[in-house]
């Protein structure tokens, strides 16, 4: 679904899923670089992340395999709820090796630094972040983001991955949404 398929709903696009593909090209170009010979574990976290990493690992020369996360973090709205679970734990072992943690967005960072916390000490040989939104100002969490799509503003964006009440997550562009859809 494009933007201009439901004009209606969205207040403004932030970007085009032209550049959105532009620019995960370009990390997928630096990821390669920095791991070249090695072989990635990708760590997906479910369900906002499902888009980046797929192109993403797509766009990659490097081998990778990937295994996904779920962790609880906004419900149906809108604001973070501050606690964060584990719903689905990854499938296999990450102890020795290179593991690239996939996430849609950081907005406070706490989904983030738990996750950070939580894979650490299952002692894998690396552990790097790649986020494909981040929101610099609402970041109460600190955490060290090797890989950022794009430094967005404050605001709440759908598409690509990101949802609102579970929608939304097909619109290849992202867009900020209209105040209806939250009325
Ligand atoms: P954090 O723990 O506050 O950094 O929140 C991270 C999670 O909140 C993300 O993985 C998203 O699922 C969700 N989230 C944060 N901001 C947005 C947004 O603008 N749109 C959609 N989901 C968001």
């Amino acid at each position: 679904m494009r933007a201009s398929d439901l004009e209606q709903d969205f207040d403004r696009v932030l970007f085009t899923q032209e550049q959105v593909e532009a620019r995960v090209a370009e990390v997928a170009a630096q990821i390669d670089a920095d791991y070249e010979g090695r072989d990635i574990l990708m760590v997906g976290v479910l369900n906002g992340a499902v888009m980046t990493l797929a192109d993403l690992c797509r766009s990659m020369r490097s081998h990778m395999t990937m295994d996904w996360m779920a962790v609880s973090s906004y419900g149906a709205g809108t604001k973070s709820s501050g606690v964060v679970r584990i719903l689905k734990d990854l499938s296999g072992d990450i102890e020795g090796k290179d593991v690239l943690i996939v996430e849609d967005i950081i907005d406070t960072g706490l989904t983030l630094s738990y996750l950070v916390q939580n894979l650490r000490s299952r002692g894998p040989k690396s552990l790097e972040i790649m986020a494909m939104f981040r929101k610099p100002e609402a970041l109460t969490s600190p955490v060290d983001v090797r890989y950022v799509g794009f430094d967005i503003p404050n605001e709440f964006v759908v598409g690509y991955g990101l949802d609102y009440a579970g929608r939304y997550r097909n619109l290849t562009d992202v867009a900020t949404l209209a105040p209806h859809v939250y009325a």
